[in-house]
């Protein structure tokens, strides 16, 4: 089957990308609102873009209202994110905050998700989070005729749980991560061995 994805509407073609192109990293994005309240959602349109410079890239769409997603307004004022790469254990509390709030209402207070502030310049995290980017707001990329809106994040630090990494190599043997396949969720499979 061939499908030409000039002839599909936006949200077949939303199903076949977010289906195939997969398994996708999910970015839990933390950002200050303007009343300092600490906003949280999930975007699993995200990649790492260049390690030189560090950078990462996640595409925000646009409220039900056509107005720009809370993430979106406090990365162009507040600047700052810090992105967690969430746990298993923490999914419910992740696809909890995919939910639209008012602008200011923390999704921290909503959803009773305790927060830990491990870096003071950047906001509050999850508690007990394996591994966070705390990142300033880069540049946005315009796509033409589009309401989404391609955001570059740059990577100024990290924050890797002690057990999760090697400190003489910087390998780390994290899997035990949260990934999205069309609208699930899924944990890593298995390392393949290719000498075998
Ligand atoms: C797992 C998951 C992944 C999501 N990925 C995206 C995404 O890549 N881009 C996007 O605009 N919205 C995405 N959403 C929807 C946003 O999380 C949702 O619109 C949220 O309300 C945005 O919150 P905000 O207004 O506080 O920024 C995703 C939701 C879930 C549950």
């Amino acid at each position: 089957m061939k499908i030409n994805f000039n002839k599909l509407d936006k949200l077949s073609r939303y199903k076949i990308i977010s289906n195939l192109i997969v398994p996708r990293p999910i970015a839990w994005i933390s950002t200050f609102s303007n009343n300092n309240s600490i906003n949280l959602a999930p975007f699993s349109y995200f990649t790492p873009l260049s390690s030189e410079p560090p950078t990462l890239i996640v595409s925000i769409g646009h409220k039900k209202d056509s107005s720009q997603k809370d993430t979106l307004k406090n990365l162009r004022e507040r600047k700052r994110a810090s992105i967690v790469i969430s746990t298993p254990q923490q999914t419910k509390a992740l696809n909890a905050t995919g939910a639209s709030l008012e602008y200011g209402e923390s999704e921290f207070d909503k959803f009773k998700i305790e927060s830990e502030t491990i870096n003071r310049d950047y906001p509050p995290t999850p508690k007990d989070s394996k591994i966070i980017f705390f990142c300033q707001y880069l540049k946005e990329v315009e796509l033409e005729g589009s309401k989404t809106v391609p955001v570059i994040l740059e990577i100024d630090e990290v924050f890797i749980a002690d057990n999760l990494i090697d400190k003489e190599n910087l390998k780390s043997s994290f899997t035990d991560v949260v990934a999205r396949v069309g609208n699930s969720y899924y944990k890593l499979g298995d390392e393949i061995d290719i000498e075998n």
